[in-house]
């Protein structure tokens, strides 16, 4: 496939990560966020991260200042309209994502691809709001589920909603591809597979946690010695953003009809305290020394 123009909405851990892999595929890619300071964090690491293949010798000068060429960040929504293919990559809020999407539906009335990052939400729902707010627009609606850190995760999870057509599913399919990772196919059912296997277990390491049954360091080697897990399941919370991880359990318990996936209390207590993990600097576990 050639050069995309990537429309990326939301430059946190995971936009700024896909922006950055398809710019050093040779993708055209513009990222806007709607907050100034996490754009310029973003820009800020996309260099670090390029000067690190530098130094690492996986890329050359020439070609990090042609991936930082081929990155634009805009502070409005109105620079991403020359995109072809849109990663909605925002909080996990069913309500947040429905009225940008119907927004961009609105906006992209041609055969551009309006693809979301999602970890739980629903494809169909997020599809309905573009088709409400222009006829038609769902066919175009897809979840484009990448993993984090995405520079070094291969997987990406296609989600077909109800209403996502075949072409679109191909051309989500090509692109994932030409970004050098594996796209696998799943059905639009709340979390998916990855989160609806993966994210009761870390909700079950915060009860063990809560009830007593072990610390949380011990908590994580117990599963990494026991399971063979390259990272315990509270380290994991903290990377993936222990207001994300509510977030899905909400959807899990929400889209399942189930009470079995409700956040655990310990979890929720941790992220009211602003404890959200890697990204405020402290979570279950504290990084403020590694800052
Ligand atoms: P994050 O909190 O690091 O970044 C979200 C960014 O979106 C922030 O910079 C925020 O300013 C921006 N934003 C929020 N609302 C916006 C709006 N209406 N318009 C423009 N920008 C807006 O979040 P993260 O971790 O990058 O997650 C983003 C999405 O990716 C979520 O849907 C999440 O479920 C999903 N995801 C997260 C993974 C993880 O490990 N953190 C893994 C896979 C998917």
């Amino acid at each position: 496939m050639g050069s995309t123009t990537i429309g990326i909405i939301g430059s946190g851990q995971m936009g700024g990560g896909i922006a950055l892999v398809g710019a050093v595929a040779k993708h055209n890619v513009v990222v806007y966020d709607k907050a100034n300071e996490a754009l310029t964090k973003c820009r800020a690491d996309h260099a670090k991260r390029l000067a690190r293949e530098v130094e690492k010798g996986r890329m050359t000068q020439a070609d990090v200042d042609a991936a930082i060429g081929r990155l634009k960040y805009v502070h409005h929504v109105d620079g991403l309209k020359d995109a072809e293919v849109v990663i909605e990559a925002i909080v996990e809020d069913a309500r947040v994502k429905a009225e940008l999407f119907a927004m961009l539906a609105k906006m992209f009335t041609g055969n551009q691809i309006l693809a979301t990052n999602t970890s739980s939400i629903s494809i169909t729902e997020i599809a309905a709001a573009a088709d409400h707010a222009h006829k038609g627009a769902g066919e175009r609606v897809i979840g484009m589920h990448f993993f984090n850190p995405v520079p070094v995760m291969k997987l990406v999870e296609v989600i077909k909603g109800n209403q996502t057509s075949a072409a679109t599913t191909e051309r989500v399919i090509a692109l994932a591809q030409s970004m050098g990772k594996t796209p696998i196919p799943a059905n639009d059912r709340a979390g998916f597979v990855s989160n609806r296997v993966l994210m009761p277990m870390i909700n079950e390491a915060f009860y063990a946690w809560m009830e007593g049954v072990a610390e949380p360091a011990h908590i994580d080697e117990i599963m990494k010695l026991g399971c063979n897990f390259p990272m315990g399941p509270l380290r994991l919370a903290d990377f993936i953003g222990l207001d994300t991880c509510v977030h899905i359990m909400n959807v899990l318990a929400d889209g399942l009809n189930n009470d079995r996936y409700r956040a655990c209390p310990l979890l929720k207590q941790l992220v009211a305290a602003g404890r959200l993990g890697d990204k405020s600097g402290r979570g279950v576990f504290d990084y403020t020394a590694t800052k």
